[in-house]
C-alpha cells in the first residue's frame, strides 16, 4: 500500500503494517522511521490529564505529571451544563497539548445501569440523552484544542465485576435505545478521533471481536470514520479483532499479535485489505495529531494553573446538588459559629480510584475554605483505616456540635469503598458515618450533611433526622472552596441529579440481574433503566432523576409545543430574591402502541442563569428521533401514530405543565399471509374491508379474538378460508405503492 507522509510516499512491508496496528509501548503507537511515520502518545483522562512521568512506572497511577483535576463525570453531569463541559474539555485539551499528548482516553459515556457499578463516578448518567449531550460537549471542547478523544467503553460495559470476561446479554432494542445513543450522539455530532472498545463480551462476542458492534453499528449505521482502539488488554485474538474492525491494539508491543497478522495474510486467512484499512486509520490519526493547532487563547485555563483551577472551582460549584433544605437553613450567615465535623472536610475525597486518577496541581479543602469565612471548630469524627476506635471521635464531635450554631457534617464513601475494578455490594454509608450522623443530628438540629461519593449512596435511615443534605459527589481539586462558596451563599446551587437516588437497593431495576452469574449478566430490565423504571412501575424513590434545589425559585409559563411536535418553548422566570440557575427539563410520554414504552423519557433540557425577577424564553428542538422507538422487526427507528404528551418538569417525577401532540401513524408496512390479523385490522386499506367481510359492525370483537394469529393460520379454520378467498388480491392492492401513499396521506389528514 502507498502511504503519503510528510517525507514522501513509502511502501510499507507487511511486517511494518502489522506493527502499526499494535501499540509500541504502554501509551505509544509504533513509529516507522524509514517511512517518516512517527509515534504518538495517548494517555488517560477524562476529568484531567493522567500522563505518567517519564521514567516512572508504565501504568503510572499516582505518579503522573501534575494536571488540573476537574470533577469526575458523576459531578460534572450534575451540572446539566454542556457549555461547562465543553470548557472543561478544552482546558484538558490545552494541558494535553502542552504535554505532547495526542489523544486523551475519554469520555466514558456508559450508562449507569446499577448504582453499584464501581466506576459510576466516571460515567455521566442513567439517561442516554444527558450522557450523550454532555459527552459530546466535552469532546467538542477537547478536540477544538487539536487533541483527540477516545469515546469509551463501547459497549455495554456497565459493571466492573468480571469486566474482562462477562457477557452482557442485551436485546437489540435496549442497546439501541439505552446503551448506544450516547455513543451515537458523540460519533454523529463530533467525529471523535477514536472510539475505545470495552473489555466485556456483548451477547457472547467479545467487544474487541464484535463485527456487528465495531463495523455494522459504529461505521455503517453511524458513519464513524475514526480509529477503533482496544481497551488496554481487551484483545485476545488479534486477527478476528482486526476483521471485526478493531484498528489498534493497546498496549503493545505484542509479538504474538503482529506475528499472527503476518501469518494470517500469508496463509490467506486474512485479506490484506482489512489490514490496510486499519493501517490507514492509524496513519490518519498520526497525521491529525501532527496538524498545527490553534494556540490556546491568552488567559485560557490551559495557559495558567490558576485559571484552570478557577474553572475547576466553577465546575465543582455547578456539580453540587442541594437535595434538601428544610426551613431554608442554607445559605449560612458568616457570623455564626460553625462546627465542621468529618475527616473529609480536612482530607477531601475529590476523585475516584483507578486509571483516571489525576495528580492535582493543588487541592482546596473545605475546612480551610470555611475557616476563611467563618469562626470554625473542627472535629474529625472518624478516621480512615481500620482499628481506630470511633467512640472517642464521635464523643468529641458531639461536644463540638453542641457548642456550634450550625454543624457542617462531612460523610461519604472512603476511597476503597468504590473503585474501577470492582463493584459495591450495597448502597449504605460506612457504619461509623451513619453513627456519627445520628449522634451529631441528636446534638444539634441545625445539621447540614455534606456527602462525598462517586456512586449513589442511600440516605436511609437518617434522611429525616437532618434538615439539609448536600450531594457533592467527587468535586475535583477545587471542591473545598466551591463548597464553602455555596454553603455561605456566594454561589447558588444549580446542580440536578443525573441519576435517581432509590430508597432501597431492592428497588433498583437491575437488582435481580446484577452483576449476573457464570460470567453472564442479563439485562432483564430492558429499556427500564433508572427513572424509566421508577416512573413506569410507580416505585417511590428518595429523590428522582433531575431533582435539585436552589436558593431562589423559578416559575414556568406560556408552555407551547408546535403542532407537528418539532419545537417546544417555555418562559422561565426567577421569582426569588437572588440570582440563580434553573434546569427546565422536557420529557415525552409516548402512546403505548405495539411497543412497551416508559412512562416518560428525557428529550431536552437547558441550563438558564437568571437574575432575580428576570425571565427568559427557552426553546427546545425536537426531531423525529425524539418520538421514535427502535423497531426490532423493521430494524429501524419508527414513530408510532397517536397522542404524545410533551411534558415540562423540574425532575422526572415533578411535571409542571404539558401539551399533547398528535402524530400520524407511519406509512403502513407491507402485508403478507404471515402478517398477524391485527396488522390487517390496523391497516387503513384492509382494516375496514375485513371488518365488513367478517360481518360488519359488532364482529370486530370476533376478529380481535384472533388478532394475534398470522393470517395464514386463520385461513385454515373451517369457513374462514372461503370468506377470505380474495385475500391474495387484497394484499396486492394494500401493498401497491400508490395505494399505500394515499392511505398514509388519509391517515395523516384524519389524525389532524
Ligand atoms: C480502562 C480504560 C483506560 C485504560 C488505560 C483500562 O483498564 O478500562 O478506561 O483508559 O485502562 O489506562
Amino acid at each position: 500500500m502507498t502511504v503519503r507522509e510528510p517525507q514522501g510516499p513509502a511502501v510499507l512491508t507487511l511486517e511494518e503494517k502489522a506493527a502499526l496496528v499494535v501499540g509500541a509501548g504502554f501509551w505509544q503507537t509504533a513509529a516507522i522511521g524509514r517511512a517518516g511515520i512517527r509515534s504518538i502518545t495517548v494517555t488517560d483522562g477524562p476529568h484531567g490529564l493522567r500522563k505518567p512521568r517519564d521514567g516512572g512506572d508504565a501504568i503510572g497511577i499516582g505518579d503522573s505529571v501534575p494536571a488540573t483535576c476537574f470533577p469526575p463525570a458523576a459531578g460534572l453531569a450534575s451540572s446539566w451544563n454542556p457549555t461547562l463541559l465543553q470548557r472543561v474539555g478544552a482546558a484538558i485539551g490545552d494541558e494535553a497539548r502542552a504535554q505532547n499528548v495526542a489523544v486523551v482516553l475519554g469520555p466514558g459515556v456508559n450508562i449507569k445501569r446499577s448504582p453499584l457499578c464501581g466506576r459510576n463516578f466516571e460515567y455521566f448518567s442513567e439517561d442516554p440523552l444527558l450522557s450523550g449531550e454532555l459527552g459530546a460537549a466535552w469532546v467538542q471542547g477537547l478536540q477544538s484544542r487539536g487533541v483527540g478523544a477516545s469515546l469509551k467503553h463501547f459497549a455495554a460495559n456497565n459493571q466492573e465485576t468480571n469486566r474482562m470476561t462477562v457477557s452482557a446479554e442485551v436485546d437489540e432494542r435496549t442497546l439501541r435505545e439505552i446503551y448506544f445513543p450516547a455513543f451515537e450522539r458523540v460519533v454523529t455530532t463530533q467525529e471523535p478521533w477514536t472510539v475505545m472498545c470495552s473489555y466485556n463480551r456483548v451477547n457472547g462476542v467479545p467487544a474487541s471481536e464484535n463485527h456487528w458492534l465495531l463495523t455494522k453499528v459504529l461505521r455503517e449505521d453511524w458513519g464513524f470514520e475514526g480509529l477503533v482502539v482496544s481497551d488496554w488488554g481487551a484483545v485476545d485474538r488479534r486477527v478476528p479483532a482486526l476483521e471485526a474492525g478493531l484498528d489498534l491494539e493497546m498496549p503493545g508491543p505484542q509479538r504474538d499479535s503482529t506475528e499472527a497478522i503476518v501469518a494470517a495474510v500469508h496463509s490467506g486467512e486474512l485479506d490484506e485489505e482489512v489490514l490496510d484499512a486499519a493501517v490507514a486509520r492509524v496513519l490518519a490519526l498520526v497525521e491529525k495529531a501532527a496538524r498545527p493547532q490553534p494556540a490556546s487563547a491568552p488567559g485560557s485555563p490551559g495557559h495558567h494553573t490558576s485559571t484552570a483551577h478557577a474553572l475547576a472551582r466553577e465546575a465543582a460549584t455547578e456539580s453540587i446538588v442541594l437535595l434538601r433544605n428544610e426551613g431554608s437553613l442554607l445559605p449560612l450567615r458568616t457570623a455564626q459559629a460553625v462546627g465542621v465535623i468529618g475527616e473529609f472536610a480536612r482530607t477531601p475525597r475529590f476523585q475516584g480510584a483507578g486509571s483516571s486518577q489525576v495528580n492535582p496541581t493543588r487541592v482546596d479543602t473545605a475546612l480551610e475554605a470555611i475557616s476563611a469565612v467563618a469562626p470554625v471548630e473542627f472535629a474529625p469524627g472518624y478516621a480512615f483505616g481500620r482499628g481506630v476506635d470511633p467512640a472517642p471521635l464521635i464523643a468529641e464531635a458531639v461536644a463540638v456540635a453542641q457548642r456550634s450554631d450550625t454543624v457542617l457534617l462531612f460523610v461519604g464513601l472512603p476511597e476503597g469503598d468504590e473503585s474501577e475494578g470492582y463493584d459495591r455490594e450495597h448502597l449504605t454509608l460506612p457504619l461509623v458515618h451513619a453513627q456519627l450522623i445520628a449522634a451529631v443530628a441528636a446534638a444539634n438540629p441545625r445539621t447540614v450533611v455534606i456527602l462525598s461519593n462517586g456512586g449513589v449512596v442511600s440516605l436511609e435511615p437518617w434522611h429525616d433526622s437532618v434538615p439539609v443534605i448536600v450531594e457533592s459527589w467527587l468535586l475535583g481539586q477545587a471542591g473545598g472552596s466551591a463548597l464553602a462558596a455555596l454553603l455561605f451563599g456566594s454561589a447558588s446551587p444549580s446542580g440536578r441529579l443525573a441519576e435517581s437516588i432509590p430508597l432501597r437497593l431492592q428497588d433498583t431495576p437491575s437488582f435481580l440481574n446484577f452483576p449476573g452469574e457464570n460470567d453472564v449478566v442479563r439485562y432483564g430490565e430492558g429499556i427500564f433503566v433508572g427513572y424509566r423504571y421508577y416512573e413506569t412501575a410507580e416505585v417511590a424513590v428518595r429523590y428522582p432523576f433531575g431533582h435539585g434545589l436552589s436558593y431562589t425559585t423559578f416559575e414556568y409559563s406560556a408552555f407551547e409545543v408546535a403542532r407537528d411536535g418539532s419545537r417546544a418553548a417555555v418562559t422561565v422566570t426567577n421569582t426569588g430574591a437572588r440570582a440563580g440557575a434553573d434546569v427546565p427539563q422536557l420529557y415525552i410520554s409516548a402512546p403505548r402502541d405495539r411497543l412497551v414504552v416508559p412512562r416518560r423519557e428525557l428529550k431536552g433540557f437547558d441550563k438558564v442563569v437568571l437574575e432575580a425577577g428576570e425571565s427568559r424564553r427557552v426553546e427546545f428542538a425536537l426531531d423525529r428521533r425524539a418520538y421514535s422507538h427502535w423497531d426490532v422487526r423493521a430494524s429501524r427507528w419508527v414513530v408510532a401514530g397517536g397522542d404524545y404528551v410533551v411534558e415540562l418538569g423540574r425532575s422526572a417525577h415533578d411535571i409542571v405543565t404539558s401539551a399533547t401532540v398528535r402524530l400520524a401513524p407511519p406509512r403502513p408496512g407491507m402485508l403478507t399471509l404471515d402478517s398477524r390479523v391485527d396488522e390487517f385490522l390496523r391497516h387503513p386499506v384492509t382494516g375496514p374491508i375485513l371488518a365488513r367481510a367478517a360481518g360488519g359492525e359488532g364482529t370486530a370483537n370476533v376478529l380481535e379474538l384472533v388478532a394475534s394469529m398470522p393470517m395464514r393460520r386463520l385461513m385454515r379454520f373451517p369457513g374462514v378460508g372461503e370468506s377470505f378467498s380474495r385475500i391474495g388480491t387484497l394484499i396486492a392492492v394494500a401493498n401497491n405503492p400508490v395505494v399505500r401513499g394515499i392511505a398514509s396521506w388519509w391517515a395523516r389528514v384524519r389524525g389532524r
